[in-house]
């Protein structure tokens, strides 16, 4: 098996005067789950279509396991795609609909039989065969999808919002499955959401989109923890964003000075001494502790304070200029709002960003 399954280098595609995808490269393994994240419109469906062969690229290249296909139709790709909506023939019964492609490829009837009755057992269809797309449930059409993509045996599976159209609770049921399914069959799956959550939970790594440019590519953790970018930590999860300069460095370590306020930050590569830098912080990455307790703590005023269940949210005001979002477990503990509090928080938590202007 070759390494990677499909690699794009330097991909891009233009609409008349707007380039919707820029300069992409992605190497993505074999058998693995990897996530294209970005909101919509920034060319997550024009990226998995020209993968499909549905679009050609204006430039660049792309690979499926190891071979040029940047020119071949998409019906001599070994990739099949999951479109966004389904996209089932209506008047076509769910065994026909899952039928399809291999009667295109004209096989044998009974080997024709036989897979389909495979694919129906897989997404756990047995027993719908005769029915067809309306008398099907959102979730049980999502799985006729999925099983009429499988049942070609692609090495490849691209995968356009499959439980976009879906319920919450559905909707995670589903993720587990597909999960389940393409760890049985060791398929590469290449998904994409513009759920940051989704991606998180389901990917080995995932790539964040945003106005047609892949801004960071790694595993779930690299990408929550470490986001290189204020784009990437605004999108994916949450982030209180501080402006400041840089007064004092020691090697890793450095002394920013933001309004009144100083803080250590330690950084891969050392900032350089009176640079401005953007920090990013993460609200339920901050604990409440004791007003003026020193040590690098930081005293503010309370001025909101939601309670939302599994987590209070404060408002904490720092400076007339500076304020953060603070999110804690559970309940308020008795703080109220226009109390003093004190702001603690692990310095590996604060990250310096990079300016990524839109
Ligand atoms: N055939 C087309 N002709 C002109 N513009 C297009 C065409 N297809 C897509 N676009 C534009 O390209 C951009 C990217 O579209 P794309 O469908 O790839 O976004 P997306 O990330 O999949 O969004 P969503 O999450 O809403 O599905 C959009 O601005 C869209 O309007
Ligand atoms: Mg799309």
């Amino acid at each position: 098996m070759d390494e990677f399954s499909v690699e794009l280098h330097e991909i891009s595609k233009r609409f008349g005067q707007t380039t919707v995808v820029e300069r992409i490269s992605l190497r993505i393994r074999s058998g693995e789950f990897f996530s294209l994240l970005g909101p919509s419109g920034c060319g997550k469906t024009t990226t998995l279509r020209i993968i499909a062969g549905f679009e050609s690229p204006d430039s660049g290249e792309l690979l499926i396991n190891g071979k040029l296909a940047t020119h071949t139709p998409p019906q001599e790709r070994d990739v099949n795609l999951v479109f966004q909506n389904y996209a089932l023939f209506p008047h076509l019964t769910v065994e026909q609909n899952v039928a399809f492609g291999l009667e295109m490829q004209k096989l044998p009837r009974a080997q024709i039989r036989e897979r389909v009755g495979k694919a129906l057992e897989l997404v756990r269809l047995s027993g719908l065969g005769a029915r067809l797309p309306h008398q099907l449930s959102g979730g049980q059409q999502q799985r006729v999808a999925l099983a009429r993509a499988l049942v070609t045996e692609p090495s490849v599976l691209l995968l356009d919002e499959p439980l976009g159209a879906l319920d919450f609770k559905l909707r995670q049921e589903m993720q587990l499955e597909l999960k389940r399914l393409q760890r049985d069959l060791k398929i590469t799956f290449l998904y994409v959401t513009h759920d940051q959550e989704e991606a998180l939970k389901m990917s080995d790594r995932l790539a964040v989109m945003h106005q047609g440019r892949v801004l960071q590519i790694g595993p779930p953790q690299e990408i929550y923890e470490r986001p290189a970018t204020r784009f990437v930590a605004d999108f994916i999860g949450e982030s209180n964003f501080l402006e400041g300069r840089v007064v004092h460095t020691a090697g890793r370590r450095a002394v920013v000075q933001i309004g009144p306020l100083q803080t250590n930050v330690f950084s891969d590569t050392p900032l350089q001494l009176h640079q401005r830098v953007t920090l990013a912080l993460r609200p339920e990455r901050i604990q409440l502790c004791l007003p003026d307790a020193g040590n690098g703590t930081w005293t503010g005023l309370v001025e909101e304070l939601i309670y939302i269940g599994k987590e209070t949210r404060y408002r904490v005001r720092l400076s007339p200029e500076i304020t953060v979002t603070v999110s804690s477990p559970g309940a308020s503990n008795g703080i109220t709002v226009g109390e003093r509090v004190g702001l603690t928080w692990d310095p590996q938590s604060l990250r310096p960003i990079e300016e990524y202007s839109a």
